[in-house]
This record gives structure tokens, sequence and C-alpha cells, in this order.
């Protein structure tokens, strides 16, 4: 597993944490505990730190980083990633705060200084411009991405399914791969 540690800071993995073995991690990195870390993820927490909330899932090929900090803004930009969240398919995560139960639409961009509140869907190959925050309750899609409509229940649901259905598949790997 290529988890190393990077300017004195190790990640730490929570309890069950799925890490591929082609992924790499780098640095100031939490996970919580459930966690899947898919093939060929990039995540470097060197100039900054990552979090990773409890039940969530980064997908196939997808970058995470972070921006230093500066005069300002002086803490710079983080990576904060709530519980719950599904982070799809080649995914660029880059120093924004995604909350819980959200959905990052495969090929999606998350420029830095982004807050996207609880319950968002962000459609595939959506840009969010830097500082943009994005309403709880919504889809958003496009480039750059707009509010499209309310999601519906059925979707919300889905939302906390499609992080339940990664702790499932992740539960497997780790007993395939043990
Ligand atoms: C956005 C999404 C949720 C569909 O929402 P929807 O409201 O059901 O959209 P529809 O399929 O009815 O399409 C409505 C319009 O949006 C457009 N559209 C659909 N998805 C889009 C996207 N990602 N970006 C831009 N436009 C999109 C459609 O072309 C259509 O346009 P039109 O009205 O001009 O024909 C879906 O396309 C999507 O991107 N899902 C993300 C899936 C994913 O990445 N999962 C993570 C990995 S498992």
């Amino acid at each position: 597993m290529s988890v190393k540690s990077f300017s004195g800071f190790s990640p730490i993995l929570g309890k069950e944490v799925w890490v591929d073995p082609s992924a790499v991690l780098y640095g100031e990195i939490k996970l919580g505990d459930d966690v899947s870390i898919w093939p060929m993820v990039a995540a470097r927490g060197d100039v900054n730190h990552i979090q990773i909330g409890a039940r969530s899932n980064v997908q196939d090929g997808s970058v995470l980083h972070v921006t230093r900090k500066t005069e300002n803004p002086p803490y710079g930009y983080p990576l904060i990633i709530g519980e719950d969240v599904t982070v799809g398919h080649k995914a660029m995560l880059h120093g924004c705060t995604i909350g819980n139960r959200v959905l990052v639409g495969m090929g999606a961009i998350v420029l830095d200084g982004v807050v996207v509140e609880d319950d968002v869907m962000i459609g595939a190959g959506s840009l969010v411009p830097p500082h943009k925050r994005l309403e709880s309750g919504y889809l958003y899609m496009g480039s750059p991405a707009k509010q499209a409509r309310p999601l519906n229940e059925k979707e919300k649901a889905f939302l906390s399914e499609s992080a339940d259905n990664y702790v499932r598949l992740k539960q497997k790997y780790l007993e395939e791969q043990a």
C-alpha cells in the first residue's frame, strides 16, 4: 500500500478502511472509519491537510490536493470531505469543503474555497469555480456548474445508499484481499 509520510506527517487510517494498493496517499491525511479509496487515486496532504469522513468513498483515478497556507488566506485551502460522500471516478477535488451525503459526479472538478453543503449532487463533468457555495438539497451541473433543480426524495435517499453500497463493496475487497 502506498501510504507514505511526508514532512513529518503520516496518513492516519480509521477502522476497516480500504485503500487499493495502486492508490498513493502522502502526508497529512486522515481517513474516518469505513472509508474506501479505489485504484489509482492520488492524494497529497503535503502543503495542507486532507480529511475524509466516515463511510465516504473516493473512486478510481480521482485526484485530491490542497493549497498551502499564505498571508491571505492564513489557513490556505485544506480539503475536507464529510461523511457518506461518494466521489465518482476521475474527479478532481482541490482545497474545497464537501458536506455530508454529497455525490460528486464522475470527472467533476471542484476548486479552492468551494463549500458544498450537505445533501447535494454534482453532475458528471461539472466544473465548480473557486469560492462558490452549493446549497443543500440541489442538483448542480455544467461548466461552470449552475443550480439545476431541487433533488427529489428518491435522489436524496440515494446519496446515503450510494455510500452504503461502497461500504459493503470495500468490505468484500478487505475480505478477499486479506
Ligand atoms: C445530472 C444527472 C444526475 C442527471 O440528472 P437529470 O435531471 O436526470 O438529467 P436528465 O438526464 O433528465 O437530463 C436533463 C438535461 O441535463 C443534461 N445533463 C444530464 N447530465 C448532465 C451533466 N452531467 N452535465 C451537464 N448536463 C447534463 C441532459 O443532456 C439534458 O439536457 P437537455 O434538456 O438539453 O436535453 C446525471 O446525468 C449525472 O451526471 N449523474 C452523476 C453520476 C455519477 O457521476 N455518479 C458517480 C459515480 S458512480
